[in-house]
């Protein structure tokens, strides 16, 4: 059991939907995709070439953090209209329409990155604890801000379990931040060597990526407080983070899982996944 290692950064500038031209902060060392695959190419013909919107960063940054099993779908919510899926809509039915729309474009996104995987349109329904029902042998995740759903798949032959959360980057407020961060946590948190992100920001962001990844390997849902993230402190790991569950006592121990953070365009993201054992 084993998760993203061997984290480092890198920089490259891309474009962001507006045209304009923003650092892009990328984990290199954690991404496994061999040389010449089309996903590693600069040009927006090579990203293009498997699937993906170029002028979304938080989309590269993506293939950029994730094993090449994976693959990733985004874009903006919009109004998407009814699921094709009567369980899909079944899970929404009392949802207000703005809770409709991020539902469903989060499964048109989800059946998107399937799709790249050669996996036919199917329902993705909801769990009892709101996770999404991954059509046998596939796992994922979905994430939505404000305007935009996102989604990151893999077989789960190559991955057993991913957490995604994307975010603005906007600090949290102080009851949130109590809400979400133990005492002293985000005051041990290292300032980044450049850009400004709330250190509370990166601890929520890291901790929902964990939450939906625990869930996916345990069936347990856990609290923000019982979560622990230390972030890297140096430049070279400042996206690197670890998150540990508090245990019970006489729990065996744990040393957690490796993640890793991106930031651009006013947005942050946290991804996180496990590799069945022998399979990195
Ligand atoms: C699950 C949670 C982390 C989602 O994060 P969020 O930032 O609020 O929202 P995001 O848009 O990033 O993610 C929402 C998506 O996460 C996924 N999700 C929800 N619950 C999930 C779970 N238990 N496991 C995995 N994924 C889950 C869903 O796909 C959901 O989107 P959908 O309902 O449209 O399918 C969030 O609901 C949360 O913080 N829950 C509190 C944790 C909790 O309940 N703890 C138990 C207290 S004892």
């Amino acid at each position: 059991m084993k998760a993203a290692t061997s984290i480092s950064l890198s920089m490259s500038r891309v474009a962001h939907a507006t045209g304009q031209w923003a650092d892009v902060q990328m984990t290199a060392g954690a991404r496994r995709t061999p040389a010449g695959c089309a996903r590693m190419d600069s040009t927006a013909a090579g990203w293009q070439s498997c699937g993906v919107d170029p002028a979304d960063p938080i989309l590269r940054w993506l293939l950029h953090a994730l094993p090449t099993h994976c693959t990733v779908a985004g874009g903006a919510i919009g109004e998407p209209g009814p699921s094709p899926y009567p369980e899909e809509e079944a899970a929404i039915v009392q949802a207000v329409a703005r809770r409709r729309d991020e539902f469903r474009a989060g499964r048109i996104q989800a059946r998107q990155a399937l799709a790249r995987l050669g996996v036919a349109a199917a329902a993705i329904a909801k769990g009892a604890a709101g996770e999404p029902i991954w059509p046998a042998g596939f796992t994922g995740s979905i994430s939505h801000t404000d305007d935009c759903a996102f989604a990151v798949v893999a077989s789960t032959a190559a991955v057993r379990a991913i957490g995604l959360d994307v975010e603005a980057d906007a600090p949290l407020d102080g009851p949130t931040r109590k809400f979400v961060c133990r005492p002293g946590e985000a005051e041990a948190v290292p300032a980044l060597t450049k850009d400004d992100i709330d250190p509370a920001k990166r601890i929520l962001v890291a901790k929902e990526a964990f939450m939906k990844l625990n869930y996916a390997l345990t069936g347990t849902l856990v609290d923000f407080l019982d979560i622990h993230i230390a972030l890297g402190d140096s430049e070279a790991d400042e996206q690197a983070f670890r998150a540990t569950p508090f245990l019970a006592a006489g729990a065996a121990a744990s040393t957690g899982y490796e993640g890793c953070l991106g930031w651009s365009s006013g947005r942050i993201a946290a991804v996180m996944y496990v590799c069945p054992a022998g399979n990195l």
